[in-house]
């Protein structure tokens, strides 16, 4: 994967219906398509038609660091995260499910990492999955008894998050952290739960390592 990509905020949104260097073995026939969407493996663009994307910027994220003189001291349009996701379903559809990738810049606010912000499922017993496509992170998980523990991110890594447990990824790398998630369609965010009350632990810089900090 090149760099140069990795770090392109505008993925290419086409892509052709088969790769043109290998003859389609399937036999041609109208109950036969094409998928609606693709992921590039490489970086975790979502590819295809009705792709939603949602950015989180400095300006977006106060009160999520510890440390608000130095995420202040930041430009306040300096991306901090981005989703490309897709809803094939209503939001709030029993029985659906969506899908989508994030991809986390590189960065800190003082010693704290670039991380997202956050939640539990506002549909409490709903699950998720996670699995990353590149750079290396943490998946900070909390139970609702505010127990706090984390899983290492890196490629490949695939993680299940518990119905009733809040999440948020952290990247503790030099390049995009870029990770894929599922989760139902009636699963909803509860955001409101850790504006108000946090997690319990924060993923900080200690000794030039990162580490998961109870607060
Ligand atoms: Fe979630």
């Amino acid at each position: 994967m090149q760099a140069a990509a990795l770090h392109d905020p505008h993925p290419t949104r086409t892509t052709p219906r088969t790769d043109p260097t290998v003859e389609d073995p399937v036999t041609a026939s109208d109950l036969i398509v094409d998928p609606r969407h693709r992921t590039d493996w490489a970086t975790g663009a979502v590819l295809g038609d009705g792709v939603e994307t949602l950015e989180r910027r400095v300006a977006d994220l106060a009160g999520v660091f510890a440390d608000g003189a130095a995420l202040a001291a930041l430009d306040p349009e300096l991306l901090v995260y981005r989703t490309e996701c897709v809803f094939p379903v209503p939001d709030g559809t029993e029985g659906g499910l969506f899908w989508g990738t994030t991809f986390i810049q590189p960065g800190r606010v003082g010693e704290e990492y670039f991380m997202t912000k956050g939640h539990f499922h506002a549909t409490s017993d709903r699950a998720e999955i996670y699995l990353t496509y590149a750079g290396t992170g943490l998946l900070v998980l909390m139970s609702r008894d505010r127990t706090c523990w984390a899983e290492r991110m890196s490629v490949g890594s695939t993680h299940f998050i518990p119905a009733h447990t809040a999440h948020r990824t952290v990247n503790v790398g030099d390049d995009i952290l870029a990770f894929g998630a599922s989760w139902p369609s009636d699963a909803g965010h509860d955001y409101a739960s850790i504006a108000a009350d946090g997690f319990s632990a924060r993923v900080l810089r200690i000794g030039g390592r990162p580490a998961l900090v109870p607060q």
